[in-house]
């Protein structure tokens, strides 16, 4: 049985990980309902460097309209606020700290990958999600983990997965905690070294697919991803085509 910390206990455990590994974010708050962390890190008017995570949220958001299904108490949701920057190098510095902490809890019994843009993927199934969204003068960066789930709503039981059904016991602070650090390191790496990690864990690179960017669909051989530019994909009609992070979604694979 896994020792389960109280959300009493989380503001210092999230406060004490923010300032073991030095990066730019410095400060939580910690809400025990909210209906999306994204919202309400506006509605507090949070600032870069602030983390707002839920001990339950109920009607997350997730990428292009969609809906993050309500945590219970079992999911993590939280937003990391930190200065605007492109919507690319955000998703993949999200994307890439979060496998790190994922990698960190399985101990490399499965393999976490990253579905372009941003969705971390074990076994072909969502372990978690990440929506970046621009305000005023900073970015939120929403991260929705799957930890203790077993039960999924009809739409989800083939697509969704949860550290649980995979074996992990832990804790949602740790899980919380290992995503943070993985944060602080990740927004601090260059550009190049972010494409380096997300390459390792690259789930579509030499894959057909097909993509929606708009109005406009895009099939082809993916060839690799750029935080700067979105990801290149080799079109039999149009050759090398780039498309960019934030408006774009896989729709066949
Ligand atoms: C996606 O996969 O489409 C992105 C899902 C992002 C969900 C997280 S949960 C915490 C944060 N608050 C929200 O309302 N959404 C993000």
């Amino acid at each position: 049985m896994i020792q389960t910390a109280s959300i009493a206990e989380w503001e210092q455990g999230i406060s004490n990980a923010l300032t073991q590994v030095v990066g730019p974010l410095q400060r939580v708050t910690v809400l025990e309902e909210t209906r999306s962390t994204q919202t309400a890190a506006r509605d507090l008017g949070a600032k870069a460097g602030d983390v707002i995570v839920a001990w339950r949220q109920t009607e997350g958001r997730g990428r292009l309209g969609r809906l993050w299904a309500d945590t219970g108490e079992e999911g993590v949701a939280m937003t990391a606020i930190v200065p605007r920057d492109r919507s690319e190098r955000l998703a993949v510095a999200a994307a890439v700290a979060v496998c790190l902490a994922m990698e960190r809890l399985c101990r490399d019994r499965v393999r976490v990958m990253i579905k372009w843009p941003n969705d971390i993927i074990v076994n072909g199934r969502k372990l978690a999600g990440i929506l970046v969204e621009q305000v005023a003068d900073c970015a939120l960066i929403g991260i929705g983990i799957n930890v203790h789930q077993s039960d999924w709503p009809d739409d989800l039981s083939d697509r969704a997965v949860s550290l649980g059904q995979l074996g992990v016991q832990a804790d949602r602070l740790q899980v919380m905690v290992y995503t943070l650090i993985g944060m602080q390191l990740s927004l601090q790496m260059n550009d190049r070294r972010l494409v380096e990690q997300y390459g390792q864990r690259d789930g579509l690179a030499g894959r057909v697919a097909a993509f929606r960017n708009g109005q406009r669909e895009v099939r082809g051989k993916v060839l690799r991803v750029d935080p700067m530019r979105g990801l290149a994909v080799l079109t039999e009609d149009q050759g090398e085509v780039w498309l960019p992070a934030a408006t774009t979604t896989v729709v066949k694979e």
